[in-house]
């Protein structure tokens, strides 16, 4: 304990050193002793905004290795962008790479006349080089909060998408923007052409990537229908990285902030089953206590994002001090041949979310 209170010590005096010169981001999934340290905090999509407009020269961003690349790729060419544990990484976004992606693009044109060919569509939550690959290909980029806008906006262009790497996200957007099953295929990467037959290729309007969040995929719709049966009044609240049937079961569906302000708007005394990581659930739980809210987590396992926990309070003093000395240390840094691409996908992606 002593040792936790010396290292949020060392944070504060290394921050109040560089002042205005650096600024402190964090992911809402950030464990508490990280989070307290926070100047801005969002989901992806408010975290993208708030890299792309912050003047501060050291950017130190408390979320994933993608945020981070999203973060450099929005600043400016003289802002640095620090990410504390390079290890921090997000296992959703390890499952499409640029590889599989491009062996994708080749099977599907094999099968797909020009005019049918796919609009690629990725969530955030991808390294850069997929981003920048949807720029090249008239492609991208969605957040959790705006994917059905988003896909939207792919349809109004074309007939058929090439979702990746989630497939939850991608299947509840389609469902929003009434699609049936039928129309959505899952694209399994490691089978020649996806797994899918030429006829379902062709009848498909969204080929769903077979990725998923090993977090999300721990709740079940059996903790609701437990929790509903308890507590009839109760309401549930789910992030779109859960099953299409935990979404479906839920009275709302959303991304981080959407789940942290729908609650924060909601009549006191009111009691909530929430399905997104434990970090965020924990911390709205303590808040709102006073309201009288009641908060609970939606499994009975603890589910956090263990990559984003890298980012300890070790880490954020280490990277904070060695800025104060004048050493840059776990600088994220998107290669201009990627990264141009790619802010051509995220500028459109922010063009349409507002
Ligand atoms: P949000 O954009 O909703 O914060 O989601 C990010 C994420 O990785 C959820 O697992
Ligand atoms: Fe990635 Fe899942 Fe962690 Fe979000 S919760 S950063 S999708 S591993």
């Amino acid at each position: 304990l002593l040792q936790d209170e010396i290292c949020a010590q060392r944070i504060v005096t290394a921050k109040e050193k560089l002042g205005k010169r650096a600024i402190i981001l964090a992911h809402h999934y950030q464990r508490a002793d990280v989070y307290r340290h926070a100047d801005l905090t969002g989901d992806s999509l408010k975290l993208s905004y708030l890299a792309a407009q912050t003047d501060a020269d050291f950017l130190i961003f408390c979320g994933v290795h993608f945020m981070a690349e999203v973060a450099d790729i929005l600043s400016s060419a003289e802002q640095t962008v620090i990410l504390p544990d390079l290890s921090a990484g997000c296992s959703m976004a390890d499952m499409a790479n640029l590889t599989k992606v491009e062996r994708a693009w080749r099977e599907l044109a094999e099968v797909l006349d020009p005019d049918e060919m796919v609009t690629p569509v990725t969530y955030i939550n991808s390294s850069a080089d997929l981003k920048a690959f949807c720029g090249q290909h008239g492609g991208i980029v969605c957040t959790s909060s705006n994917a059905v806008k988003v896909l939207q906006w792919a349809f109004d262009r074309r007939e058929k998408v090439l979702f990746f790497p989630d497939q939850h996200l991608g299947r509840w957007s389609g469902y929003k923007l009434g699609l049936s099953q039928d129309a959505m295929q899952v694209w399994d990467f490691d089978e020649p052409m996806g797994g899918l037959t030429p006829e379902q290729i062709k009848k498909a309007k969204i080929l769903l990537w077979k990725g998923h969040c090993s977090v999300h995929q721990m709740f079940q719709p059996q903790h609701i229908i437990r929790f509903r049966n308890q507590y009839p009044d109760g309401l549930v609240i789910s992030h779109p990285e859960c099953s299409f049937e935990v979404c479906n079961a839920s009275d709302f569906v959303g991304s981080t902030e959407y789940i942290i302000n729908t609650i924060r708007e909601a009549e006191p005394g009111t009691r909530w089953l929430v399905g997104t990581e434990l970090n965020l659930v924990g911390r709205i739980a303590e808040e709102f206590k006073a309201e009288g809210k009641i908060i609970q987590f939606m499994s009975p396992m603890v589910c956090m994002c263990s990559t984003m926990a890298r980012i300890d309070p070790q880490h954020l003093a280490w990277s904070l001090e060695n800025l104060v000395e004048g050493n840059v240390v776990n600088q994220i840094s998107v290669p201009e041949s990627q990264a141009d691409l790619a802010k051509l996908t995220l500028e459109r992606m922010l063009a349409i979310s507002k």
